[in-house]
């Protein structure tokens, strides 16, 4: 007798990666394989697009495991998780959530059986890490709370795979722009906040300085790594937890200047928020992702002018339906 394949659960479902996520999930696997979730509820005017939906607080093991057994899950996407700067503003619930969320997932994991990708960041790196052409094994030193959890994630994800067998993987994902949810509190969101504020005013205050340079990517570039790491064949993967990706990296100038490529009057101005400048400064300049490149064939399609063009013109047409 033929049993249906295991479905995906995503936490965090309605989040910056997740609203996007599970849709290009269901579009590869199909609309019932994959299970929404998060611990707030999609806003009642579009419940309906993203059934299956499950309520689950990730601190709450009992909820999980109960969608886990209820759904007949085989993969879990574990996104629910604090952001940088408000990591920073609330430590000890970056802590429960992004450690005991994540270590509730993997005992589940353990005990049924189920794989799971788990993002890092860019943030579990720190003081002493080299900054430019980041390897993939180096030193890591955050001295962020956010960083901290990443960390210890990763390490986490790491043990269970070595330990128990569990079939953890994950990326170090960098900053990411798109233009369906907004990211919530990271260190990173200027360059998402920029487009909006170059749209909507033609201007925009910055709150890192002119020549703060961080690794990004676009969404659709870093659903692509999240899907394909978890595709890739088990036997090529000498690294799990986790992959440096990058797709471009750019300062807050060298972003304005490819904005003004398409409006030419935009204009910006600084004022530093010595928290989040302080995060971004000990963080590093640019990833080499060649481990990625090599074990699962990662190759990211958008460079900083193939981004701009995109959410420039996805954004306009979004804002004068919702600002007309
Ligand atoms: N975008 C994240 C942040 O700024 C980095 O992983 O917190």
């Amino acid at each position: 007798m033929s049993h249906p394949p295991r479905r995906i659960l995503v936490t965090g479902a309605l989040g910056q990666i997740g609203s996007e996520l599970v849709h290009a999930l269901r579009a590869r696997y199909g609309q019932d394989r994959v299970v929404a979730s998060d611990i707030r509820y999609a806003p009642p005017e579009a419940a309906a697009g993203w059934e299956p939906f499950a309520y689950v607080d990730c601190t709450n093991a009992v909820q999980i495991q109960e969608a886990v057994r209820r759904w007949n899950v085989g993969t879990i996407f574990h996104l629910a998780s604090l952001l940088s700067a408000v990591a920073e503003e609330k430590p000890h619930v970056a802590w429960n959530l992004n450690m005991g969320g994540l270590y509730g997932i993997l005992e589940i994991a353990r005990e049924n059986g189920l794989a799971v990708f788990f993002p890092s960041s860019i943030g579990a790196f720190g003081r002493g890490t080299p900054a430019e052409h980041t390897p993939q094994d180096t030193i890591q030193r955050p001295t962020t709370m956010y960083g901290v959890t990443k960390v210890a994630g990763e390490l986490l994800c790491d043990y269970y795979h070595q330990r128990f067998g569990v079939d953890t993987r994950g990326v170090r994902y960098p900053g990411l722009i798109s233009h369906t949810a907004p990211p919530g509190g990271g260190t990173t969101d200027y360059a998402v906040d920029i487009f909006y504020a170059a749209i909507r005013h033609g201007k925009y205050t910055c709150f890192l300085q002119a020549d703060t340079r961080l690794d990004m990517m676009y969404m659709p570039d870093a659903l692509d790594a999240a899907i394909d790491l978890m595709a890739a064949d088990a036997t090529r993967l000498v690294h799990r937890n986790a992959f440096n990706v990058t797709g471009m990296n750019f300062t807050p100038d060298e972003l304005t200047a490819e904005i003004r490529k398409h409006l030419p009057q935009f204009t910006i101005e600084y004022q530093i928020d010595p928290v989040r400048q302080g995060i971004a400064d000990s963080w590093p300049d640019s990833l080499d992702d060649s481990a990625a490149r090599q074990e699962w064939d990662w190759s990211p399609k958008y460079d900083l002018p193939a981004m701009v063009e995109e959410m420039l013109r996805e954004l306009d047409a979004k804002l004068s339906v919702s600002d007309p």
